[in-house]
């Protein structure tokens, strides 16, 4: 591979700009500085420095953001402050961009990739992967919204839902999970609003079998390991898994 390619996909540097850091001698493989840009380099093997900081071989980019409230699911500044400012200027590369897309007002996981082929198997609409959301209702949760749910659920635009799971949580009447296997606009928000309810605070906290990390505050990014990416693709055991997690992630939700 070309050596201005690889950095360019590695950094936020033009080719121009690559061209003149290896001319001050900002460049070097293999701890020697080089001198012409585009020589062939092999990136799994040697290492190659800019600017004093190692880049590191990988073929793509995994992270894990926990949204705050204000930022959009974009890669565009023109729709306002996007998800992409939160990300850490050494995991900026080029083409990332969010797997899906949560409200502006909603919290929580948000995988930014730069694999297109990873986003189109979660996102898929015959292979879409399960995403729990903890949601804080305006009104008490009833027991006969979980058949609703899992009937598949008609919005109020005639729109037919697939089945989906809804658990109410115990000794806090307005507190509710939601699993869904499918991504529609405001989804949880007209899924509520048709059984008369309204979602006053929202938050995704699981994709697959990837969770938000516990430590992970709001705004945070974490970049994923290659070995983990495949929990995307695993079973987690809803009930059990929302049981546990009701403290720590109705912790987001109620300090704003
Ligand atoms: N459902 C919603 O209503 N909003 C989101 O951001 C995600 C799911």
């Amino acid at each position: 591979m070309r050596l201005d390619k690889f950095i360019a996909d590695h950094t936020e540097y033009t080719r121009s700009q690559i061209k003149a850091i290896v001319k001050k001698g900002g460049v070097s493989v293999d701890g020697k500085a080089v001198k012409a840009a585009d020589m062939q380099i092999d990136p799994q093997k040697q290492s190659v420095t800019v600017n004093g900081k190692e880049l590191m071989y990988r073929e793509h980019t995994y992270i894990v953001l926990n949204k705050p409230e204000g930022y959009v699911c974009s890669t565009d500044s023109k729709d306002g402050a996007t998800v992409l400012e939160l990300v850490p200027e050494e995991l900026r590369v080029k083409g990332l961009f969010p797997a899906g897309r949560l409200d502006k007002d909603t919290l929580g996981m948000v995988l930014l990739t730069d694999d297109g082929e990873l986003a189109h198997r979660i996102l898929s609409p015959k292979r879409h992967i399960p995403k729990i959301y903890l949601v804080k209702l305006d009104r008490p949760f009833e027991i006969k919204y979980v058949d609703q749910f899992k009937s598949g659920m008609v919005l109020e635009n005639g729109e037919k839902c697939l089945p989906a799971r809804v658990i109410g949580v115990e000794n806090n009447e307005k507190w509710a999970f939601v699993e869904l296997c499918e991504g529609k606009y405001h989804q949880v928000k007209r899924m509520f609003a048709a059984v008369e309810n309204h979602v006053e605070r929202l938050m995704r906290i699981s994709m697959g079998g990837l969770e938000i990390p516990e430590k992970l505050g709001k705004g945070e990014c974490i970049e994923l390991l290659h070995k983990d990416v495949e929990k995307l693709f695993l079973p987690l055991d809803f009930e059990e898994f929302c049981l546990k997690k009701f403290v720590i992630f109705s912790s987001y939700l109620i300090n704003k």
